[in-house]
């Protein structure tokens, strides 16, 4: 009877040995770094320093921003340099800080690697990235918007500074291993198609990440760009407010020009320049960097935004 037992146990312990190796072996399900090498041409420079700084907004994320002035202004000279932090405080699983991608870090990676960290969030080590780097998104930009990102990353100014090392709560350290998927980059789009082209913006500037209600870690189903996702600021609480065109509750009254004015507040050094203490409250979204977007762009989103599902949800942005 033992010796059943024992072989019994043995074999489960084999089985779910297996099954462990099998899901490391599995995961990250992504190949090799492509084998790709970029040509940093003037036209993919001028490109990628537009998209970086004003609209996937890598150099805001992976820098140090001074959360005493609104909309946290990136603190001079730290672009790319790694250091905002995402913790638990903030309702993330652990603490993931965003890493340096200045050359001084990225050096050494080849231009598939950086490629596939952006697009299928595996780093050089095969290290499965915490989708809080927005990889999902970045999935489909196309060909020509990601080559240009990486070749303007390597000329950013090379800055020596480490990040803490990532710590992942169980399962999430786990499941992460999941998430990263190959790259299916869209068919290049005109910025003449103001209705896809303004989608595209949208989807890789993360517009939906944030105005779009999360429940216990998740989107809430069917409230697409309605508004009321919490963020905890040292200030206090603030919500997103309804990006769809209902009248009442979101954007549907607005004209295209006042849409783009909103932003353009903040473009030069005046809309840069105000304390949260001034302004009475502090928020996460990037008014600075996107402000930077062109008016044609901003005009874009701005069609796209209206072409969505109206849906009345009334939200507080400020108590
Ligand atoms: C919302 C914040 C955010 C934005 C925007 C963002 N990242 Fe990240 N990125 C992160 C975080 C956080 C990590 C680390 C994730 C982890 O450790 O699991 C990361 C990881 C990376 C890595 C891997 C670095 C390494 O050492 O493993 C690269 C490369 C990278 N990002 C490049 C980019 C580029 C290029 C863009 C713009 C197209 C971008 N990121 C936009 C937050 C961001
Ligand atoms: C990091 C989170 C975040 C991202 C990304 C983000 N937003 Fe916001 N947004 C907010 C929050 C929070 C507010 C409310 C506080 C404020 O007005 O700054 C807001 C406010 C706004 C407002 C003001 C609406 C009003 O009633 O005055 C507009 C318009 C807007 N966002 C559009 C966008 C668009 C378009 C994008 C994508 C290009 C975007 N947001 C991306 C968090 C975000």
């Amino acid at each position: 009877m033992a010796r059943i037992l024992f072989v019994g146990l043995l074999f489960l312990v084999v089985l779910v040995g297996l099954g462990v190796g099998y899901f490391f072996f599995r995961f990250p399900d992504v190949g090799p770094a492509p084998a790709i090498r970029v040509e940093a041409t003037p036209e993919r420079l001028t490109r990628g320093a537009y998209l970086a700084n004003h609209v996937t907004l890598c150099t805001d994320c992976h820098a140090h921003r001074d959360w005493d002035q609104f909309a946290g202004p990136i603190v001079p000279g730290t672009e790319g340099a790694g250091g905002e932090r995402f913790d638990e405080a903030m309702g993330f699983p652990g603490d993931i800080h965003a890493p340096n991608i200045t050359p001084a870090a990225l050096g050494g990676w080849t231009d598939g690697e950086i490629i596939r960290a952006i697009t299928s969030g595996v780093s050089r080590d095969g290290t499965a990235l915490f989708p809080v780097m927005p990889y999902p998104s970045y999935r489909l930009m196309t060909e020509e918007d990601v080559y240009s990102v990486t070749a303007y990353l390597r000329t950013l100014p090379s800055v020596e500074h480490a990040v803490p090392e990532r710590k992942l709560h169980f399962p999430v350290n786990l499941l992460v291993r999941t998430m990263p998927a190959e790259w299916t980059p869209s068919a290049p789009i005109s910025p003449n198609d103001r209705l896809a082209y303004g989608r595209y913006l949208a989807t890789i500037a993360e517009c939906a990440f944030c105005h779009t209600p999360m429940e216990g870690g998740r989107r809430v189903e069917g409230m697409d760009l309605a508004g009321g996702f919490e963020f905890q600021m040292p200030s206090g609480l603030v919500r997103s407010p309804n990006l769809t065109p209902d009248v009442e509750t979101g954007i549907g009254s607005w004209t295209e020009e006042a849409f783009i004015a909103r932003f353009k507040i903040y473009d030069g050094p005046d809309g840069q320049r105000i304390t949260a203490e001034e302004a009475g409250f502090n928020t996460p979204m990037p008014w600075i960097q996107y402000a930077g977007m062109t008016e044609e762009d901003l005009g874009a989103i701005f069609t796209y935004l209206r072409s969505v599902k109206p849906i009345r949800n009334r939200v507080i942005t400020v108590e």
